[in-house]
């Protein structure tokens, strides 16, 4: 049977969601876009559909209590059976912990912990009856991280993220399910701009950032030959390689120093 594979990407509105969900539809597979801002997703649909995708839109606010569900049951009722699920919406809350409400702080639970494992759970059962799921969880370098100040929860929630993968791919790899965390370093995206993260013109992390296509491309490729962890591109490799071999209090040195770069204060 030749049944076209269906993707699910959250974040699908811009940087890496939106190139994960070309790329989908670049290797034949029918997508899911979801994400807040609807214009986007009806733009990104409409092209997909041009070059002969189904390409559903469903407008969600994953960082609300109940989101999956309700999303899962959206994509049942539009007679979707998702092959392929890609847990990338992300954001971060910049500010230092005490400067912001609890709602801000659990809203970004929701959305980093909470939601892609309640989507992997809804469409984790399907995928092994028909013997074949690809789930790829996009964490981020900073999960390897010793944390600093400022995104107090972002390291423990990536961190949460590449866990999971793990521990999940453990559990279903050999019933035809390929279960990925990605762990980007810097990716030239909006993320920085929405999150109201500062960044130095021409800075080093600009200078060296990759492309969200790179970044779709390297995880889409190595989560389907099964690699459980994808670091993508060279540097970050080396970077992740680095933060692995440092003794701890080196690494807390190392990554206070980075994160007070980025500090905006309570
Ligand atoms: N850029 C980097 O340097 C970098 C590095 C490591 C890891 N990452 C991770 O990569 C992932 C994608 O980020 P990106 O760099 O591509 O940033 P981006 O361009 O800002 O994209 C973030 C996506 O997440 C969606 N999103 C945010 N909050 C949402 C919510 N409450 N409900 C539904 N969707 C929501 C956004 O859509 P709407 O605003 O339309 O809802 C957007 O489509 C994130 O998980 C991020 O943590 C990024």
């Amino acid at each position: 049977m030749n049944k076209r594979r269906y993707a699910l990407i959250t974040g699908a509105s811009s940087g890496i969601g939106a190139a994960m969900a070309r790329l989908a539809a670049a290797q034949g597979c029918d997508v899911g876009l979801v994400a807040r801002r609807a214009e986007r997703l009806q733009a990104l649909a409409g092209e997909l559909r041009a070059v002969g995708a189904r390409a559903d839109v469903y407008m969600a606010d994953l960082s609300q209590a109940g989101a999956a569900q309700q999303l899962a049951g959206d994509v049942g009722a539009a007679g979707a059976w998702v092959d392929i699920l890609v847990n990338n919406a992300g954001a971060t809350v910049t500010k230092g912990f005490a400067g912001t409400t609890l709602a801000e702080q659990i809203a970004f639970l929701e959305l980093t912990v909470v939601t892609p494992a309640a989507l992997a759970h809804a469409f984790l059962p399907a995928m092994l009856e028909q013997g074949f799921g690809r789930i790829i969880n996009i964490s981020s370098i900073a999960a390897l991280s010793s944390g600093g100040k400022g995104n107090t929860l972002y390291p423990a929630g990536k961190s949460f993220l590449l866990k999971f993968s793990q521990s999940l791919n453990a559990e279903v790899r050999r019933r035809g399910v390929h279960v990925t965390a990605v762990l980007p370093g810097f990716v030239a995206t909006e993320f920085q701009a929405a999150n109201n993260i500062p960044m130095e013109e021409g800075g080093a992390s600009r200078r060296f950032a990759q492309t969200p296509e790179e970044v779709a491309a390297e995880a889409w490729a190595r989560n389907e030959k099964g690699h459980e962890i994808v670091v993508p591109g060279g540097l970050p490799k080396f970077a992740a390689a680095m933060m692995r071999a440092l003794p701890e209090p080196w690494m807390r040195a190392l990554t206070r120093r980075a994160a007070e770069k980025y500090y905006v204060g309570e």
